[in-house]
């Protein structure tokens, strides 16, 4: 007795209840359903000009494939368990719908092209979607950089007090990545644009269907040129992560910054309410779980990229069922990055920085120090001898409990050293160690400069076209 299956003539038995169970891929693929219905509508159409169907035949499938779409839209699609996946339910609708004309959809496709094709469509779709969401973000980081593009800030390294920036500079930083995400969702576009349809299960369709007229009609900018690589390849899935995984890690080295700012420790930033959470025992917290959450999924991200990569490596040519584990890390990271940028986005707004603090905490522990030993050099004293005096001077200051603008003039040459003191008048130290001159010095493209920032954010509003 064949099994209900549509694959199920050469069984005697069917599946056992736990085969069905670890081997469904329906309760996450229905969501491809629409891009089925598309590429079968397509392979329809291709099916007449390889005269396998009538055109009266095509017109009773396509309005078949319509009334589906419509229950779908209208959430009154009847999903079977039984059937493994979106593709073989909607096979079996089709013929529920219009009868047993609709066994002769599946002519000359496999499942293995099939997948392949829907797979491409959503991806193409889904990375469109991200870049505008990476837009979004890179939108608000822009308008907060002209809010604060003059606000001084401590950068740092080693998570030390390095050297001032502007807080303008700092944000734009982000947008450089985000820029970046975007070449990688390009890259991504571009390989899944290919259509796969008419390699069939692994040697290509028997049929004459015109792969050409396919691809064009479901939008894919190439046709695949071996079967076999066609149905093997899941290197647009791969990029998909990889893009992903990049995205998370920008995502969460944001979120780290923001949890450490919004800490009382910096306290250089406030998160509006909307964006943080209280606890259920101390009254008093507000805890930045977005941003905590923008940090941890990256975890997450960068796990379905390995999963992948360590499923595909080692498969045999072509397809082996192991590649159905290609959509879980897929639809997760697509829709977790997607969820994170949408909720960046909101909360970005509400930032409130104490840019007073910020300020103040710019020229604290010595992050004048290389200016004033470049004020050193600018009076002929070697780099490395200039460097030596003000590293003594720091460590003067650490002994006076000082820092260098509450040095006494007469102090500088105890602190410089009888040499390098010799060379800079105290007046000339105080200049030199100047937020104002210090920012205003780095003039260089790319530099924190005030006038290099404001040119950073006029460039990319042009770029970005607001
Ligand atoms: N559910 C399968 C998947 O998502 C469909 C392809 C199955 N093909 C096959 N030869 N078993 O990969």
């Amino acid at each position: 007795m064949p099994t209900h299956k549509p694959w199920g003539g050469r069984f005697q038995q069917g599946s056992s209840r736990l085969t069905e169970l670890y081997t469904e891929s329906l309760s996450y693929d229905r969501r491809l359903a629409l891009y089925d219905l598309r590429g079968t509508g397509s392979h329809v159409k291709a099916l007449h000009k390889a005269r396998v169907l009538t055109s009266t035949e095509v017109s009773k499938m396509i309005a078949g494939l319509k009334a589906l779409e419509k229950d779908l839209r209208a959430g009154k699609i009847k999903w079977d368990p039984f059937l493994e996946d979106v593709h073989m339910n909607l096979e079996t609708l089709l013929v529920k719908k219009i009868g047993p004309l609709g066994k002769k959809v599946h002519t000359g496709r496999s499942r293995n092209d099939q997948v392949l094709t829907d797979l491409r469509l959503y991806v193409k779709d889904a990375v469109l979607n991200l870049g505008l969401a990476l837009l979004q973000v890179q939108r608000q980081f822009i308008l907060l950089a002209e809010k604060y593009t003059n606000v001084p800030m401590p950068g740092y390294t080693h998570l030390q007090r390095a050297q001032p920036v502007l807080l303008g500079h700092h944000l734009l930083a982000y947008v450089e990545m985000f820029e970046r995400d975007k070449h990688r969702l390009a890259a991504t576009y571009e390989a899944a644009d290919v259509l796969v349809l008419g390699s069939a299960a692994l040697a290509g369709t028997a049929y004459a269907i015109p792969r050409e007229f396919v691809a064009k009609d479901l939008g894919f900018a190439a046709v695949s040129q071996n079967s076999m690589d066609a149905v093997a390849d899941r290197d647009f899935v791969t990029d998909a992560l990889y893009a992903c995984a990049v995205m998370g890690i920008h995502l969460s080295r944001l979120g780290e910054e923001l949890v450490l700012w919004s800490s009382s420790e910096f306290g250089f930033v406030s998160i509006g309410d909307a964006f943080t959470t209280g606890s259920s025992i101390m009254p008093q917290k507000k805890n930045s779980d977005v941003a905590e959450l923008l940090r941890g999924k990256s975890g997450r991200l960068l796990g379905n990229l390995v999963a992948l990569l360590t499923a595909l490596k080692g498969l045999p040519l072509t397809y082996n069922r192991d590649l159905q584990e290609d959509k879980e890390p897929l639809f997760d990271s697509l829709d977790t990055v997607y969820l994170g940028l949408q909720v960046l986005g909101d909360l970005l707004p509400t930032l409130q920085f104490n840019t007073e603090r910020m300020r103040r905490a710019a020229l604290e522990n010595f992050s004048a120090a290389t200016d004033l030993a470049d004020a050193l050099v600018k009076k002929g004293l070697p780099f490395r001898d200039a460097h030596a005096a003000v590293g003594q001077a720091v460590a003067y200051c650490e002994r006076q409990l000082k820092n260098f603008e509450n040095l006494l003039p007469d102090e500088w040459p105890r602190a410089l050293g009888k040499k390098a003191a010799g060379l800079l008048t105290p007046l000339e130290c105080t200049k030199a160690i100047r937020l104002e001159n210090i920012l205003n010095i780095r003039n260089v493209t790319g530099g924190t400069a005030p006038g290099q920032v404001q040119k950073q954010i006029g460039r990319w509003k042009k770029k970005l076209g607001f």
